[in-house]
C-alpha cells in the first residue's frame, strides 16, 4: 500500500511545547478544529430555536459517512454508539450460541470486551477460552491454532491495549468463515491509526470508542455492522431509529419499520449536539491526513524510540508484530514503582499496562518530546 510521511501536525492540538503527550491510547488530545466545532454546538443548544429537525440527523450521518470511509464500509453500515461496550452489547445480543461452543478472547484483553462475552457465556452454556500471551508476540498464531469447530465467536482487537502487539484479522477472519463463527473486532486502540479494511476482514460487528485514536470527544463511538446483521435487535426502541423520525409532526404515527441500515442501533439521543459537531470534524481531518499515512508515519516515530529504548537497555517486542503506533517498553529487572507518576512530574506522560510502560505517540510529537521522554526514561535505570 502506498503512503506518504505527514509532516508534524502539533500546530492543529493545543498543546504547550513543554508537554510531551505519548499517551494517545489513554486519550487523545482534541483537535483545535474539534473544539471549535463543539463550542459551537453547546452554543446552539443555548438557542434552541436556532436548532431545526434537520440538525437532529446532518452531523450523525456527516459522522457515518466518515466513519464509513475508515472502516471501508458504506455509511449505512455505521451505528452511532456511545461506548465501545454498547457495541460490543449489541453484538451480543444478535449473535446466537449454544451450550458446548466456546469463545475466543485474548488473556489480558480490555475488560468491556470481556465481560459482556462472559454474560452471554453464563446465559447459553458456552464458555470462554482465553488464548495465552505467545512468548514470542504472534497473537495470530496463538489464535489460529485455538480456532476448531467449537469456535462460535472471537471478540478480538487488531492490537493489543497494553503494547500494541498485533492481531493479524485479514488471516484470522477466512478461518473463523470456514468454521462457520463469527468475528467481533474491537477496534479503539487502532481505528483511524491502523487501517481496517472491512470489505476484506468481513467483520459480524466491529466497534470503536472514539476518544483515542479517533481523535474524537469522549462518550462517543462507532459501530461497524455487517449488511446480514442489520435486522437484528437494537438494544433499545429510541424514536430516531424508526422510519420517517424526519417528520417531527408524524411522530405519533407510530412505525413499525426501522431507518436503513445499521441506524436502528444508534444510541438514544443519538443528536449530541456538542459531541457530535467535534467528532465528525476529527473524522474529516483523519480522511485528510489519510490513515496509512498516519500508520507509517507514527511507526517511523515509535521505530525510533525503539532503538533509543533498546540502547537503554529496555526490552521492545518484535517489530514484525506490534502496530506501528504503538510502543510496550519493558524493563529487564521489572517496572521501577511510580515511573508514570515520576514522568509526569517532568510533562512526560506515559502508561503503564501490565508490565509494561506504554508509549502511544501521535502526529503532535516532535523530536524534542521524543529527547524529552529519554531525558528522564534515562534517570530510571
Ligand atoms: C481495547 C479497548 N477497548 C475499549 C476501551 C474503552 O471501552 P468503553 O468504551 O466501553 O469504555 C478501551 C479503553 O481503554 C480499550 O483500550
Amino acid at each position: 500500500m502506498g503512503f506518504t510521511l505527514l509532516s508534524n501536525q502539533r500546530a492543529l492540538f493545543d498543546i504547550p511545547s513543554d508537554i510531551a503527550y505519548f499517551n494517545c491510547a489513554y486519550m487523545s488530545p482534541l483537535l483545535r478544529c474539534a473544539v471549535a466545532a463543539g463550542l459551537r454546538g453547546m452554543q446552539a443548544k443555548s438557542q434552541p430555536w436556532s436548532i431545526t429537525p434537520s440538525d437532529f440527523f446532518s452531523d450523525g450521518e456527516r459522522i457515518r459517512a466518515a466513519a464509513a470511509a475508515v472502516f471501508q464500509a458504506r455509511g449505512d453500515d455505521v451505528a452511532l454508539v456511545p461506548s465501545a461496550s454498547y457495541g460490543l452489547a449489541i453484538a451480543a445480543r444478535n449473535l446466537a450460541l449454544t451450550a458446548g461452543q466456546e469463545i475466543l478472547v485474548l488473556a489480558e484483553q480490555f475488560p468491556s470486551n470481556i465481560y459482556v462475552w462472559r454474560e452471554l457465556a453464563a446465559r447459553s452454556g458456552a464458555s470462554i477460552h482465553t488464548v495465552p500471551r505467545p512468548t514470542d508476540n504472534n497473537w495470530t498464531d496463538a489464535v489460529l491454532e485455538r480456532i476448531g469447530p467449537q469456535t462460535a465467536i472471537a471478540a478480538l482487537p487488531h492490537c493489543h491495549w497494553t503494547d500494541g502487539t498485533l492481531v493479524d484479522l485479514e488471516a484470522i477472519g477466512p478461518i473463523l468463515r470456514n468454521h462457520g463463527a463469527t468475528l467481533v473486532a474491537d477496534l479503539t486502540q487502532s481505528l483511524g491509526a491502523l487501517p481496517f479494511d472491512c470489505r476484506v476482514i468481513k467483520p459480524d460487528f466491529a466497534v470503536a470508542a472514539c476518544y483515542k485514536w479517533l481523535l474524537g470527544p469522549y462518550s462517543t463511538g462507532v459501530l461497524y455492522v455487517a449488511p446480514q446483521h442489520q435486522d437484528g435487535a437494537a438494544l433499545e426502541h429510541n424514536w430516531m431509529g424508526r422510519a420517517g423520525a424526519q417528520n417531527f409532526t408524524r411522530l405519533v404515527d407510530y412505525q413499525d419499520k426501522f431507518q436503513h441500515g445499521a441506524r436502528r442501533f444508534d444510541v438514544g439521543e443519538t443528536a449530541n449536539f456538542a459531541l457530535l459537531p467535534a467528532l465528525a470534524s476529527a473524522l474529516e481531518q483523519i480522511l485528510t491526513w489519510g490513515v496509512v499515512n498516519i500508520q507509517e508515519t507514527l511507526r517511523l516515530m515509535t521505530g525510533d524510540i525503539a532503538e533509543r529504548a533498546r540502547g537503554l537497555g529496555l526490552q521492545v517486542s518484535d517489530p514484525a508484530y506490534r502496530s506501528g503506533h504503538f510502543l510496550g517498553l519493558r524493563f529487564p529487572a521489572g517496572l521501577p514503582d511510580g515511573l508514570a507518576t515520576r514522568l509526569a512530574k517532568q510533562h512526560v506522560y506515559v502508561s503503564v499496562r501490565g508490565d509494561s510502560v506504554r508509549v502511544t505517540p501521535h502526529l503532535y510529537n516532535t523530536t524534542d518530546d521524543i529527547d524529552r521522554l529519554f531525558k528522564h526514561l534515562g534517570k530510571e535505570i
